[in-house]
């Protein structure tokens, strides 16, 4: 599928679908990562700093490095989070503008998948740490259909509409995660889902921010407004609200980490 599709380009409309489940999954993540306070990070493809927040909130970091190709994604990123810590910069997975050894952890938050050559992706990453330190990702459980907005998905799968998928999502499997680590060199690695669970104040507030998902706008735009208007009742009758109304989704993202040889 075309990475064209998900081009992330307004970083309030991302903040809203995709930054805030990115802070939940990241918030199990660095529950599992435990990194100790005061690090020198790189956050790779940061997007509008979703994730970069949390390492501020979090993990008390002595400076953060952030890059992501797209411009708008990086302005808003700038706005949420003073510099220091963290300074933001356009730049590519593929060809990190840093010094080899630079930094004592790299973190990759819901991208890897994007990545053209995600071994290369993976490789820059490990050039840029330091001997000892840590190398790490989530990404969504795209082959085990963990992706954020299943129902809507099966829903437009169901009437011939396939939603396209990241270029790379193969990767995003546990084992693929495992053997994309090892093959970089890591050492210590080791892999964990992360279950992720996202509240909706009602249906409306579902669907109206499910259907601005990267990838999933363009199918919706496109269809006949009766279509529409069918697939937003399918798609309610999937989803049990709670008592007070509210809609509750399950996602799932998978996680690694490894250490880069002394
Ligand atoms: C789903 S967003 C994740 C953003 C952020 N890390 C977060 O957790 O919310 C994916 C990001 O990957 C970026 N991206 C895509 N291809 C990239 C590449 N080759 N190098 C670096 N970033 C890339 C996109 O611009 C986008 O901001």
């Amino acid at each position: 599928m075309s990475g064209q599709q998900f081009r992330f380009d307004d970083g309030a409309v991302y903040e809203r679908m995709m930054g805030i489940w990115s802070r939940l999954a990241g918030d199990h993540f660095l529950d599992w990562l435990a990194p100790a306070p005061g690090l020198t990070w790189v956050d790779v493809g940061c997007g509008n700093g979703a994730f970069t927040q949390l390492l501020v909130d979090r993990c008390a970091p002595a400076a953060i490095e952030a890059v992501d190709p797209v411009e708008g994604q990086i302005a808003y990123a700038r706005n949420r989070i003073a510099d220091p810590p963290a300074r933001f910069q356009q730049g590519n997975a593929m060809a990190l503008p840093f010094a080899d050894r630079q930094f004592d952890a790299a973190v990759m938050a819901l991208v890897i998948f994007f990545v053209p050559d995600p071994a290369k992706g993976a490789a820059e990453m490990v050039r840029v740490v330091k001997p000892g330190g840590w190398v790490s990702a989530y990404a969504w459980d795209v082959p085990g259909n963990g992706l954020p907005v299943g129902p809507i998905r099966a829903e437009l799968r169901a009437i011939g509409r396939e939603t396209p998928l990241p270029s790379n999502h193969q990767v995003s499997s546990l084992q693929g995660l495992a053997d994309l680590w090892t093959g970089a060199g890591l050492e210590a690695v080791e892999t964990r889902e992360l279950v992720v669970q996202r509240t909706f104040a009602d249906f409306d507030d579902y669907w109206s921010t499910s259907i601005l998902a990267p990838g999933l706008s363009t199918a919706i735009a496109a269809l006949p407004e009766p279509t529409l208007d069918q697939l937003r009742q399918k798609v309610k009758a999937r989803l049990t609200p709670g008592p007070d109304g509210r809609i509750q989704e399950t996602s799932r993202a998978n996680a690694v980490k490894g250490m880069v040889r002394r």
